[in-house]
């Protein structure tokens, strides 16, 4: 039997209140790039890990890759930035990332506001976790623009709703759409 294996556990291991205090602490923006975005794109990763996606990544992306904003408006160079300083606290506060998880997480944050999509699955689903948080500035997520093919399954069928909440029966139709997709594309009846 043919099947997509969705990672429907959390990493329990991963402790983010360390990383959560860190960028807290001089946040001077808002809610539009702070905290509750940043906890909505987790949320989105999760629901977007694939088997072949590193959620460790992705969970540590979600509170990392809008850190160094300076202001709620255009910013374009502020990926560059949160990637950078990435390097100051590699010892600090990422020291169990391996080297490919850390170099993966510099990307992803330097490329998630220049670049629509790697073809690598973790960092692609990064994008596409912060992408599915677009209503909360009155965009809905356009499948053109998602990097996954979930993303765009996600984005097709409205799964994130205007008020950023999930809805799950959207989320259902999603996969069985992209799950009879690929079973057709395999020739599997
Ligand atoms: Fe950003
Ligand atoms: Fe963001």
């Amino acid at each position: 039997m043919y099947q997509l294996h969705y990672v429907i556990f959390m990493e329990k291991e991963l402790d983010l209140q360390p990383i959560i205090d860190y960028v807290s602490k001089d946040w001077q923006l808002g809610p539009i790039h702070g905290i509750e975005h940043w906890k909505r794109v987790e949320r989105n990763g999760l629901l977007l890990a694939t088997d072949d996606v590193n959620i460790k990544v992705v969970r540590l992306f979600a509170y990392l890759h809008d850190h160094k904003r300076l202001s709620d408006g255009w910013d374009l160079e502020h990926g560059r930035r949160a990637s950078e300083n990435l390097d100051n606290i590699r010892q600090i506060l990422l020291s169990e990332l391996t080297d490919d998880e850390f170099v993966m997480l510099k990307r992803a944050c330097m490329e998630h506001t220049i670049i629509h999509r790697t073809g690598i699955p973790t960092i692609d689903a990064c994008f596409d976790a912060d992408r599915m948080d677009l209503p909360r500035v009155g965009y809905m997520p356009d499948p053109v623009r998602m990097a996954s093919e979930l993303g765009v399954a996600f984005a097709k069928h409205g799964v994130v709703k205007e008020d950023c909440t999930i809805s799950f029966e959207a989320l259902e139709k999603a996969k069985n759409e992209l799950l009879s997709t690929k079973m057709r594309d395999n020739g599997i009846k």
